[in-house]
C-alpha cells in the first residue's frame, strides 16, 4: 500500500489501449473471510494502436492470483508474470479469452475502495471511480476500454437477500450450496470498468416508477437499512424530478428498465454513478424534516440529481482518460445547479455555489496545489477530484452557456452527445461540439482548461460628459503557478448593465452599434487590456458588473459605500444586489480589523446599519434576500480577501460587528424574529424555497439576537430548541446555546441532544460538528475527548469530517491557535488515518496545505508539520500532497 516514489501520470503519454475486452463475465463467490472473483474476459487487438502482439499488462492490486487461463487453457507461472500492480501475458493471436480467479479480502478493506463491507460488515458494495476496479480484478482499469458486463454474483441467502449489480436481473436461484443463492445481472451498455458496481446486502426497498417522454416504464428502488427506509422519500422525489427536468431540458431520456440506488453508511465521498446501479453515503440520500437539516434536504435533491444526470454526462459519454474528470464532473455539476436553481430559488443557489467558489476553489487556486481544470500531470487521480475539477469546471461551462446562449448551448449539447455516444472523448472534444453548433472559434476560450489560477479583473469607469459617453476599462491578469508562469488572456464574459440616478437599467450601444441592444447584456472581454465604450448616457451610470458572477474571476471596482447602498436597494439582479450588501460588509469588516491590527479603538461605520435596517424594513423583499443580506461574510472569505490573514483579528472584528450589529437592530430582529418562529410553529414543514428562507432568516435573525444581552431572547432560544418540529430550527438553537455564555443551558442543550438523537448517526454528526466549531470552548481538548465518544468513529469519513473537518475548517481561530495545536493535531489525525483510508486522509490534510495566506510564524508551524508528515511511512494520497506543498 504504501509508496515513496510514486510514479507520475502525464497526460501527454497518453496512447490509446494495446487491447480492448469486449465481453467481461464475472463471478462473485462472497464467503465469511473472503471473497473468490473469477474474470472471463473476451479480449481483443486494438486495431488503433497498432501492428504486431505485444504484452497485455492487466491492472492488479492486493489480488491473491489462484489461476490463469488462456482460451480455456490452465496457464503454468511460467506464462504470466505477477508482480504489485500488474499480470503480464504474452499474447499469441489478435482475439484471446483470458480466465482468472483471486481471491481477495472485503473485511480487511478499510480504505472504501474495490469491495469493501460497510455498516458493521452487514452489507458488501463497492467503490471504484477512479481506480478501484483493479483491486477486485485484473483488468484494462482505464475507461476508454468500456466493455459489456455480466455479473453472477453468490453469497449466504440469510445474512445476504439482496444481490445487486448493473443492467438487469437474468436469473436468479439457489446456489449450489443451500445456504447460499445467487443472482445474474447483465448490463447491455458497454461501459468502462470504474462504473461497475456491485451490492450484497439485506436492505429494505422503496419502490416507484417513472414513465419517460417515450412512454417506457421505469422501475424506480432506492434500498437502505430497514431503520432508514422512512428516509428516503425525498430522494425519491428528486430523482423523479431530476428524470424529468433531464428529459425537458436536455432531451435526455433514461436507457434501461430499472434504476436503483443503495444507501451505505461508510462511504469516501458523497455518491457514485455506477450504471443503473447508484451508491450514496447516507448524508446525501436521507432526509426527513426532524433528522435532516434544509441544506441536507437541498444536498440530497442536488446529488441525486447530479448522480442521475451522470447517465448520460459521465456513462452514455464517458472520459478518455482522468485527465478529462472535468468533462463529467464540471458538465454535471453545471446541470444539476441549474436543476436547483429551477427547482429553488434561483438567486440562493448562485449564492451558495459562489461562496464555496470563493472560499474554497479560490484558495485551491492560489496555494501550492493549484491546478488546472484539466490538470496535465497527478501521481493519485483520488487527489484530483477537486474543487478545481468540479466547481471551477462548471463555472467554465456555465460560461460556455452565457456566451452562446441557452437554445445555441442546448444545439452543442445535443451534438456532444449524438456525436459522442459510447465513446470516452475529451474535454476538447466537449468544446469542439459547442464550436461546430455555435459557428464561435472557441480556440482562446479553451485557455479556461489549462491555465490554472484565478484571473483578476480590475475595471475602471470613466464618464464623458460632454460626448455621454461611458467607458469601461478593463485589465485583467492571472498569478503564476507551479505549471504555468506566464498566462495568455482569458475569455472573460461580463454580464453588466448600467444604472441611471433612479435605479433603472439604461439602453446599451455600443460604440460602433447602429442602435441600443437591451439593458442586460455578456460582454466577452478577450485581451490583457480593454475597454468598452457606451453611447447616449446623459448622467454618470453606477455599474452593475459580473452579474450572477458571470466569471470564477476576482473582480476589482472601486465602488464607494454609497454606490453599494444604492446596488444594494436598486440592483434588479438579484446575486448582485446581495453581492453590494457582501462588498459594503467586506469594507466595514476591514476596517476594523485593521483597527483591531493597530490597537485603535473599534469603528462600525454607521452606514452599514442603516444599509442593513433598510433591508430590515423593506417590506417587498424576500425573506431570502433579507437573509443573505444580513450574512456577514465568513471568516474563510475574510481569509481570502486579505494578503496575510491575521486569524486573531478577523474573528474578533466580525464578532464585535456581529454584537454591534445585533444591539443597532435589535428591535427590527426581534420583531422579524418572533413573526418568523410564530409561522414556523404554526406551518407544517415543507422542503421548499419558501420555507428554507423563511428558516434561514428566522435563525440568522437569532444568531444575532443571541449575541445581545436579553434574558428573553435566551427564553426563545430555548423554546425554539425544545420546541421545533424541525432538525433545522433545533440545529440553529443548539449552535446559538453552544456558542452562548450561558454554561449551563448549553451543557443541558447538548446533552438532551445527544440522548434524543444517538440512534441518528448523521444527526449526531452536527453534534460534533457544533461542537468542533465553537470558537469559545477549550475546542481542542473537547474534540480530543469526543474522538472518544460512541458518536465518534474514525474507520468513517462521515464522523471523520464532522469532527476533524470541522475543527480545522470552520474554527479557524481554534485550528491556527499560535502555538501550533491545532496543526499537530491535524498531522496526528492525518497519520492515523491514512493507515486506514488514505483518500479520506488525504481530503481531510487540506487545511495544513493553506499556509502560504497566514504570516510566518504561522506559516513555518504549519509547514512543520507537513515535513513531519513527510518523514512518515505515506499513501500515494498523502504524499502526493504533502511533497507537492512543500515544493
Ligand atoms: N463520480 C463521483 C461523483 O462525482 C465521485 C466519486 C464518488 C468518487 N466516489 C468516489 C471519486 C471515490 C473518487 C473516489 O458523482
Ligand atoms: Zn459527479
Amino acid at each position: 500500500m504504501q509508496n515513496q516514489k510514486p510514479i507520475i501520470v502525464r497526460l501527454e503519454d497518453y496512447r490509446v489501449a494495446d487491447y480492448l475486452i469486449d465481453k467481461t463475465d464475472l463471478s462473485f463467490y462472497l464467503r465469511e473471510q473472503e471473497t473468490w472473483v473469477q474474470a472471463k474476459l473476451h479480449i481483443r487487438r486494438n486495431p488503433e494502436a497498432g501492428e504486431g502482439l505485444p504484452e497485455l499488462a492487466l491492472n492488479g492490486e492486493q489480488l491473491d492470483l489462484l489461476e490463469v487461463k488462456l482460451n480455456g487453457q490452465l496457464l503454468p507461472p511460467a506464462h504470466y508474470q505477477v508482480d504489485e500492480q500488474f499480470l503480464r501475458v504474452q499474447p499469441q493471436q489478435e482475439g484471446f479469452v483470458l480466465e482468472t480467479k483471486v481471491r481477495i479480502y472485503p473485511h480487511k478493506n478499510t480504505a472504501l475502495e474495490g469491495l469493501y463491507q460497510s455498516a458493521a460488515g452487514s452489507m458488501y458494495c463497492t467503490q471504484c471511480e477512479a481506480e478501484g476496479f483493479r483491486k477486485i480484478t485484473y483488468y484494462l482499469d482505464r475507461p476508454d476500454v468500456m466493455s459489456r458486463f455480466s455479473v453472477r454474483i453468490t453469497a449466504d441467502k440469510a445474512r445476504y437477500p439482496l444481490l445487486l449489480s448493473n443492467g438487469n436481473l437474468i436469473e436468479s436461484g439457489n446456489g449450489e450450496n443451500n445456504s447460499e443463492h445467487f443472482a445474474l445481472w447483465h448490463d447491455p451498455f458497454p461501459k468502462p470498468c470504474y462504473l461497475f458496481a456491485l451490492v450484497a446486502a439485506n436492505l429494505s426497498c422503496a419502490e416507484d416508477q417513472f414513465i419517460t417522454q417515450s412512454g417506457r416504464k421505469v422501475t424506480l428502488r432506492i434500498y437502505a437499512e430497514p431503520s432508514y427506509i422512512e428516509q428516503v422519500g425525498h430522494a425519491m422525489t428528486s430523482l423523479k424530478k431530476a428524470m424529468r427536468w433531464d428529459e425537458e431540458v436536455y432531451g435526455r431520456e433514461y436507457d434501461l428498465d430499472l434504476f436503483m440506488i443503495v444507501a451505505v453508511d461508510d462511504f469516501n465521498m458523497g455518491a457514485m454513478e455506477n450504471k443503473g446501479l447508484n451508491i450514496f453515503n447516507t448524508s446525501c440520500l436521507l432526509a426527513h424534516p426532524q433528522t435532516a437539516t434544509d441544506a441536507a434536504f437541498q444536498r440530497v435533491e442536488a446529488v441525486v440529481a447530479h448522480e442521475y444526470f451522470h447517465n448520460w454526462s459521465g456513462n452514455r459519454v464517458t472520459c478518455r482518460d482522468w485527465f478529462q474528470l472535468s468533462l463529467k464532473e464540471g458538465f454535471t455539476v453545471f446541470r444539476d445547479a441549474a436543476f436547483s436553481a429551477d427547482m429553488n430559488s434561483p438567486t440562493v443557489k448562485r449564492i451558495d455555489d459562489v461562496r464555496l467558489l470563493r472560499t474554497q476553489q479560490f484558495a485551491e487556486d492560489a496555494g501550492p496545489l493549484a491546478h488546472p481544470v484539466r490538470p496535465s500531470s497527478y501521481m493519485e487521480i483520488s487527489n484530483f477530484y477537486t474543487l478545481t475539477v468540479y466547481e471551477k469546471g462548471a463555472e467554465v461551462v456555465r460560461m460556455l452557456h452565457s456566451l452562446l446562449g441557452a437554445e445555441t448551448f442546448r444545439q452543442g449539447s445535443d451534438l456532444y452527445f449524438a456525436r459522442h455516444d459510447g465513446q470516452a472523448v475529451t474535454c476538447d472534444d466537449f468544446v469542439q461540439a459547442m464550436q461546430d453548433a455555435s459557428g464561435q472559434d472557441l480556440t482562446q476560450f479553451k485557455r479556461w482548461y489549462s491555465q490554472a489560477g484565478t484571473p483578476q479583473l480590475a475595471v475602471r469607469g470613466e464618464y464623458l460628459a460632454e460626448e455621454k459617453r461611458y467607458l469601461l476599462h478593463f485589465t485583467q491578469s492571472c498569478p503564476p503557478t507551479a505549471e504555468l508562469a506566464d498566462k495568455q488572456p482569458f475569455v472573460i464574459p461580463v454580464k453588466l448593465a448600467l444604472l441611471e440616478q433612479q435605479g433603472d437599467e439604461l439602453p446599451l450601444h455600443l460604440t460602433g452599434e447602429r442602435e441600443a441592444q437591451g439593458t442586460c447584456r455578456v460582454i466577452p472581454i478577450t485581451k490583457a487590456v480593454q475597454s468598452v465604450c457606451f453611447e447616449n448616457i446623459s448622467s454618470e451610470p453606477v455599474p452593475s458588473l459580473l452579474r450572477g458572477f458571470s466569471a470564477p474571476v476576482k473582480l476589482d471596482f472601486a465602488y464607494s459605500r454609497e454606490q453599494l447602498c444604492f446596488l444594494m436597494q436598486h440592483d434588479a439582479d438579484g446575486f448582485n444586489r446581495v453581492e453590494a450588501a457582501q462588498q459594503l460588509s467586506l469594507q466595514v469588516l476591514q476596517d476594523l480589523i485593521t483597527q483591531r491590527q493597530n490597537g485603535s479603538p473599534w469603528q462600525l461605520d454607521p452606514l452599514l446599519i442603516k444599509a442593513l435596517q433598510r433591508v430590515l424594513t423593506d417590506n417587498r423583499l424576500e425573506a431570502a434576500m433579507v437573509a443573505e443580506m444580513l450574512s456577514l461574510p465568513s471568516e474563510a472569505w475574510l481569509v481570502e480577501r486579505a494578503e496575510i490573514a491575521n486569524i486573531e483579528a478577523i474573528h474578533h472584528a466580525r464578532e464585535y460587528a456581529r454584537r454591534h450589529l445585533a444591539d443597532a437592530l435589535h428591535p427590527l430582529l426581534r420583531a422579524r424574529y418572533q413573526q418568523l418562529r410564530e409561522t414556523s410553529r404554526n406551518t407544517p414543514f415543507a422542503a421548499s424555497a419558501e420555507h428554507f428562507a423563511r428558516r434561514a432568516l428566522q435563525n440568522t435573525a437569532l444568531g444575532y439576537l443571541m449575541q445581545t444581552d436579553d434574558d428573553q431572547v435566551l427564553a426563545a432560544c430555548l423554546e425554539q430548541f425544545a420546541q421545533s418540529d424541525n432538525l433545522t430550527e433545533r440545529l440553529a438553537a443548539l449552535v446559538a446555546l453552544v456558542n452562548s455564555t450561558h454554561i449551563q443551558e448549553r451543557e443541558q442543550a447538548l446533552a438532551s441532544f445527544a440522548t434524543q438523537y444517538q440512534a441518528y448517526p448523521l444527526v449526531m454528526d452536527g453534534w460534533l460538528a457544533v461542537q468542533a466549531s465553537s470558537p469559545l470552548y477549550g475546542t481542542l481538548e473537547k474534540v480530543r475527548e469526543l474522538m472518544r465518544h460512541a458518536a465518534f468513529n474514525l474507520n468513517n469519513p462521515n464522523r471523520a469530517r464532522a469532527l476533524i473537518g470541522s475543527f480545522c475548517n470552520q474554527n479557524l481561530l481554534q485550528f491556527h491557535q499560535a502555538d501550533g495545536s491545532g496543526y499537530r493535531f491535524l498531522a496526528d489525525c492525518v497519520l492515523q488515518l491514512d493507515r486506514l483510508n488514505p483518500q479520506t486522509a488525504a481530503r481531510l490534510l487540506t487545511p495544513l496545505t493553506r499556509f502560504r495566506k497566514y504570516d510566518e510564524k504561522h506559516q513555518a508551524l504549519m509547514q512543520s508539520e507537513l515535513a513531519r508528515l513527510q518523514q512518515a511511512h505515506l499513501s500515494k494520497d498523502v504524499f502526493e500532497l504533502v511533497s507537492k506543498s512543500l515544493g
